[in-house]
């Protein structure tokens, strides 16, 4: 990559601000010889910028434990808090930057991957792939007993969606609590599926993808770090 295009893909400067921050002297290479010209190809690995090694140079691949309250967006109503805010201030501003694999509500808790690697993105959003994610929840009624044989039919048609969601498999803890593991990430899902059912859900919490689960992380609330990709090389059986 050349050297300033690798400035901007890590998020130090724009493109136009490149040239100044390489005549500067911030850039060099780890044996100590300086980089100063902006078409120079450069590899991130082997490269210091003001003396300290690029963070993630492969891409960022993180877990972090979303509290409530904050939102999965670039973009925010003023007022709301943003999920980025929680992660070092320079992410946003590589290109491409990390981006949440697949969202999860303003009041929902719990985890969340983020990543600026498209494809990992992409697939583990695919309905395709077929990731199970695990939410704990309550609700406002008691679910109904026959719900758990409804949502693991594959029959339950959301409203205002053409198809019906994937089998489901529902566990009650007792009338108002419970674990729902879904198979795909449509919009409000597992709040649709509860309220379809009569049970509109108070609390909802994300504990585990595939086979990541957030107490074993042992992620406070706002925390973060980062995770290995290849965990999810393989969909799971349930
Ligand atoms: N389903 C929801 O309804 N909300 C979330 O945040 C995640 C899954």
């Amino acid at each position: 990559m050349r050297a300033d295009a690798l400035l901007v893909r890590y998020g130090y400067c724009t493109r136009r601000e490149a040239f100044a921050w390489l005549r500067a002297g911030n850039v060099r290479n780890k044996d100590g010889s300086l980089i100063t010209s902006p078409a120079l190809q450069v590899e991130a690995r082997e490269i210091l910028v003001n003396g300290k090694e690029i963070p993630f140079p492969n891409g960022i691949y993180v877990a972090l434990h979303k509290p409530a309250g904050y939102v999965c967006s670039h973009v925010a109503e003023t007022g709301s808090k943003r999920i980025f805010e929680l992660l070092p201030e320079k992410w946003e501003r590589r290109n491409p930057c990390p981006e949440c694999v697949g969202r999860l509500d303003k009041n929902t808790t719990g985890l969340l991957l983020l990543s600026d690697d498209g494809a990992f993105v992409h697939r583990l959003t695919s309905p395709r792939w077929h990731v199970t994610k695990v939410y704990s929840f309550k609700t406002e009624a008691p679910v109904p007993e026959e719900a758990a044989a409804l949502f693991m039919s594959g029959e339950l048609l959301l409203k205002g969606e053409r198809t019906p969601c994937l089998p489901a498999q529902l566990e009650l803890t007792d009338a108002t609590h419970g674990h729902l593991t879904v198979k795909e990430g449509r919009y409000h899902q597992v709040r649709r599926m509860l309220a379809a059912v009569g049970a509109p859900v108070v609390q909802l919490h994300r504990e585990a993808i595939g086979s990541l689960r957030l107490d074993t992380l042992k992620l406070a609330p706002g925390e973060w770090r980062s995770i290995d990709p290849t965990v999810f090389e393989h969909g799971e059986e349930w």
